[in-house]
C-alpha cells in the first residue's frame, strides 16, 4: 500500500497587491525595480477582511482538496497543518480546521517548520498511510503572513504573501504512483536568522537574516535534493518536474542550475504570489496540475527551506 497524492486544493484571497501599489499603501522606501531585481516578486495577494482567520484559510483549501477527490469530510482520517501564522498560540491549527470540516474523528497536529513545512508534513502523513494507520490523510498549509510582518522592515515585509493549500494524500495499491522518499534536515543553531517571537510579545513579528537565509537556501536546497534522490536510488535525471518552495526566484534559479535542470522542469509562481511560506508548495502544485504540467507516472521533487532552520526534499510520482 502507497500513499498517492489525491487531490490538491487552494485559497488565494481575492485582491493581488502589485509592488507599486504595496510601497505607496504602506509608505516604504522601495521599488518595484528593488523588489524584482532581487526577488522576482511582481505581487502577492493580501487579505482584506480582517474577520477571516488563518484557520479559514486553512478550511478553504482543505474542502476544495476533499470536494475535488470526491470523499466525504467523514472519510478524512487525520490532518497535519502548518503556518507561522496562527491565530493562536496553541491548540494547534489543525484542529480549528478539523471542527471546520466536520471530520470529528482526524487526529489533527500542526508541524512548526515555517516554510519547510511540506517535506516533513507530506512524509509523515505517507508514512502513517503506508503503516496501515489512515487511508486519508491532508496536509494544510495556511497563511496570512500580512499580519505578521513588520511593515517598517522592507528587508521582509515586501517579501511575503498570503494563500493556503492542502493535499490529500489517500492509500492506494497502485505502485506505479505516490510516495518515492525524501530527505529531512534541521540546524537548530540558526534559529536566530528566520523566526518570530511569542504572539502578543513585544516584538512579535517575523524576524529575517534575508542574506543569511539566502545563502544556506541556495547551497542546502540543491543539497537535499539530491540527498532524496540518492536515498531513493534515484538520480537528477529522473526529476520530471521541479516544485520548490517559492521564496526568491533567485534561490530557485541558483538551485536549479547547480542541480542542471532544464527550466521546462521548474515550477515557477513567486511572481505572482510573493513567498505563501508552508502554502507555497501546494499553491505550485496546484498552478502545475491546472497548466496540464502533471502527467501520471511523474516524479516530483519538492524541496523548502525554513525557520529553524528546517530544510527537507520530498519525491512522489504523480
Ligand atoms: O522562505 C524562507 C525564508 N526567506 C527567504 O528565503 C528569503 C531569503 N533572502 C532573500 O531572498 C534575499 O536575501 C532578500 C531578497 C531578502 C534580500 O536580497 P539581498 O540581495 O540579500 O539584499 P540585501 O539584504 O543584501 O540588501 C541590499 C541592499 C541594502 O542596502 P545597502 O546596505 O546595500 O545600502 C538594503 O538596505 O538593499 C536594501 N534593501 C532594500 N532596498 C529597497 C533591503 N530591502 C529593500 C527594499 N527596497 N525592499
Amino acid at each position: 500500500m502507497n500513499a498517492i497524492i489525491k487531490s490538491v486544493g487552494i485559497y488565494l484571497p481575492e485582491l493581488a497587491v502589485n509592488n507599486d501599489e504595496l510601497a505607496k499603501s504602506r509608505g516604504l522606501d522601495t521599488s518595484d525595480e528593488w523588489i524584482k531585481s532581487r526577488s522576482g516578486i511582481a505581487e502577492r495577494r493580501i487579505l482584506q477582511d480582517d474577520n477571516i482567520l488563518t484557520a479559514d484559510l486553512g478550511y478553504f483549501a482543505a474542502k476544495s482538496a476533499i470536494e475535488k477527490a470526491g470523499i466525504l469530510p467523514g472519510e478524512i482520517d487525520g490532518i497535519i497543518a502548518g503556518t507561522m501564522s496562527p491565530d493562536k498560540q496553541f491548540p494547534a491549527l489543525a484542529c480549528y480546521i478539523q471542527a471546520k470540516l466536520g471530520c470529528g474523528k482526524a487526529f489533527a497536529f500542526d508541524i512548526t517548520a515555517a516554510c519547510g513545512f511540506i517535506p516533513p508534513a507530506l512524509n509523515t502523513a505517507a508514512l502513517m498511510i503506508r503503516s496501515g494507520q489512515a487511508k486519508n490523510i491532508l496536509v494544510i498549509g495556511a497563511e496570512i503572513c500580512s499580519r505578521i510582518l513588520d511593515w517598517s522592515d522592507r528587508g521582509s515585509c515586501v517579501l511575503f504573501g498570503d494563500g493556503s493549500g492542502a493535499i490529500l494524500l489517500s492509500a492506494s495499491e497502485d505502485s506505479n504512483r505516490g510516495f518515492v522518499g525524501s530527505a529531512l534536515a534541521s540546524d537548530g543553531n540558526l534559529t536566530d536568522i528566520l523566526y518570530m517571537n511569542t504572539l502578543g510579545a513585544k516584538d512579535s513579528f517575523l524576524r529575517m537574516e534575508g542574506t543569511a537565509v539566502y545563502k544556506l537556501a541556495v547551497t542546502e536546497l540543491a543539497g537535499i535534493t539530491r540527498k532524496a534522490l540518492e536515498n531513493a536510488g534515484l538520480s537528477i535525471g529522473d526529476i520530471d518536474l521541479f516544485v520548490p518552495h517559492q521564496a526568491n526566484i533567485r534561490i530557485i534559479q541558483s538551485v536549479g542550475k547547480s542541480l542542471g535542470l532544464s527550466d521546462d522542469k521548474v515550477v515557477v509562481n513567486v511572481d505572482r504570489y510573493g513567498n505563501t511560506s508552508s502554502a507555497s508548495i501546494p499553491i505550485a502544485l496546484h498552478e502545475a496540475e491546472q497548466q496540464g504540467r502533471l502527467k501520471p507516472g511523474m516524479l516530483i521533487a519538492m524541496p523548502a527551506i525554513g525557520g529553524g532552520m528546517n530544510w527537507g526534499c520530498v519525491l512522489f510520482r504523480w
